[in-house]
C-alpha cells in the first residue's frame, strides 16, 4: 500500500488526537486553521478539507504532488471539480455521516419557529414569565415539503411521519420506492411550494440549484408558510426572502446556511474577493435576514454532533485508505 502524505485543514482542534490515530502509518500534517494561499502545503498529495477551506484552482496550483481530495462533508461545492478534473485528481466526500443529524437540525429549527422557543427563553431570562405573544402553531397535520429526498431528505420525512405531518417531496429523481415505504407524494416544485405549510431544503448546491427558491418561488408558496434550509446558502435568494419575510408573505425561516456565509466570519475576505459589490450586498442582507424577528439562523452547525464528527473522521480515514490501496470510493469527481 502507498503511504502518500496527508495534510488536514479545518480539522476540529478536540478531535486533533483521535484523527491522529485513526491516520497512524500515514505521514501527516493537521492544520485546525482553514486552506489558504499561505497555508496551503507543497508537499500535499492528499488534501482533506472541510467547507470553509475552499480548493480552488489557484490552491491546487499550489499543490504540484496533489493526487487525491477527500471533503470531510458531504458537499462539495467549495471544491473546483473542474480544476481537480484536469489534473486527474480524484474528489471524494462523506455521504452520509449526517442523514439523521442534519434532519434532526431541521427539526430543531422547524420547532424552533413554531413554537417560538427563542423569543420565550429569551423573555424568561429577561425575568419576564409570560406567555402573552408567544402563541405557536401545531405541526401534526400540517404539510411539510421536502425539496431534495436524499440521504437527508429521507430522514426528514420520516421524522416528519412521527409527528403525524403529511409529507409533499419534490426530488431531480425522484425515489418511488422510498415514497412508498415512507409514505410520502412526489410532486412538481410548484404545487409542492403552494400546498406546503413549511418547505424544507436538502438539495445540493448546483448551477441547477442556485437560487432554486427566488422572487418567482417565494411567490408560490402558501402566504404564512415557513422556510427551512439546512442545504447551502447559495440555493435561496437570500434578498428575495428578505422581501418575503418583510411583507409578512412568509411567517418565518430557519437557515442553518446562508450564501457566502464565510464573509461573515472573516468581513476583511469581503474586500479580498472579487465582485466586491455582490459580496458586500449579499453579507448586508445576510445581516439583515440574522436580525429580522421572525428568523433562526444557525451558524452551520447541523452537522454539529460529536457521534456525526467521528463518523466524517472515520469515513474520510477509509477514503484515504482506499486511495492508497488504488481505488476510489465516495467519488464525486
Ligand atoms: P444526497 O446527495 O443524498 O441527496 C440530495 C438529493 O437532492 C438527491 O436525491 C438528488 O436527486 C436531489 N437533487 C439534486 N438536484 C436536485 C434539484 N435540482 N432539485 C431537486 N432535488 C435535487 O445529499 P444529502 O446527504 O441528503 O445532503 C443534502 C445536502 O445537505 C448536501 O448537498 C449539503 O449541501 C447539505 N448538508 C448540509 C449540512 C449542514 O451542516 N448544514 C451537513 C450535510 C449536508
Amino acid at each position: 500500500m502507498l503511504k502518500p502524505k496527508v495534510v488536514v485543514y479545518n480539522l476540529w482542534p478536540e478531535l486533533k488526537d483521535y484523527a491522529r490515530a485513526k491516520l497512524r502509518g500515514f505521514p501527516h500534517a493537521i492544520h485546525t486553521s482553514a486552506l489558504t494561499p499561505v497555508s496551503a502545503d507543497p508537499t500535499a498529495e492528499v488534501l482533506v478539507v472541510f467547507i470553509e477551506s475552499a480548493a480552488t484552482k489557484d490552491i491546487m496550483a499550489r499543490l504540484p504532488k496533489l493526487r487525491y481530495i477527500t471533503t470531510m462533508s458531504t458537499g462539495y461545492d467549495h471544491i473546483d471539480l473542474g480544476a481537480a478534473k484536469k489534473r486527474q485528481i480524484p474528489v471524494s466526500n462523506v455521504p452520509t455521516y449526517g442523514e439523521n443529524t442534519v434532519a434532526e437540525h431541521a427539526f430543531a429549527l422547524i420547532l424552533g419557529l413554531t413554537r417560538k422557543l427563542f423569543e420565550s427563553v429569551k423573555r424568561v431570562k429577561e425575568g419576564r414569565y409570560d406567555f402573552r405573544g408567544l402563541r405557536g402553531m401545531d405541526i401534526k397535520g400540517k404539510t411539510l415539503g421536502v425539496i431534495g429526498t436524499g440521504h437527508i431528505g429521507a430522514n426528514v420525512a420520516r421524522m416528519a411521519k412521527g409527528f403525524e405531518m403529511a409529507v409533499l417531496a419534490y426530488d431531480a429523481k425522484p425515489n418511488p420506492a422510498l415514497a412508498q415505504t415512507l409514505g410520502f407524494t412526489y410532486v412538481a416544485l410548484p404545487a409542492l411550494l403552494k400546498k406546503s405549510d413549511i418547505v424544507t431544503i436538502h438539495a445540493p448546491l448546483f448551477p441547477a440549484t442556485y437560487h432554486l427558491i427566488n422572487k418567482k418561488n417565494l411567490a408560490l408558496m402558501k402566504p404564512g408558510a415557513l422556510l427551512i434550509n439546512t442545504a447551502r446558502g447559495g440555493i435561496v435568494d437570500a434578498e428575495a426572502l428578505l422581501a418575503a419575510l418583510n411583507s409578512g408573505r412568509l411567517a418565518g425561516a430557519g437557515l442553518d446556511v446562508l450564501e457566502d456565509e464565510n464573509l461573515l466570519q472573516n468581513f476583511e475576505e469581503v474586500m479580498r474577493h472579487g465582485n466586491t459589490e455582490f459580496k458586500l450586498k449579499t453579507t448586508l442582507v445576510n445581516n439583515l435576514l440574522i436580525d429580522h424577528p421572525n428568523t433562526i439562523v444557525t451558524p452551520h452547525n447541523a452537522f454539529n454532533s460529536a457521534e456525526a464528527l467521528e463518523r466524517i473522521i472515520n469515513v474520510t480515514v477509509d477514503n484515504i485508505t482506499s486511495f492508497a490501496q488504488g481505488k476510489i470510493q465516495n467519488r464525486v469527481g
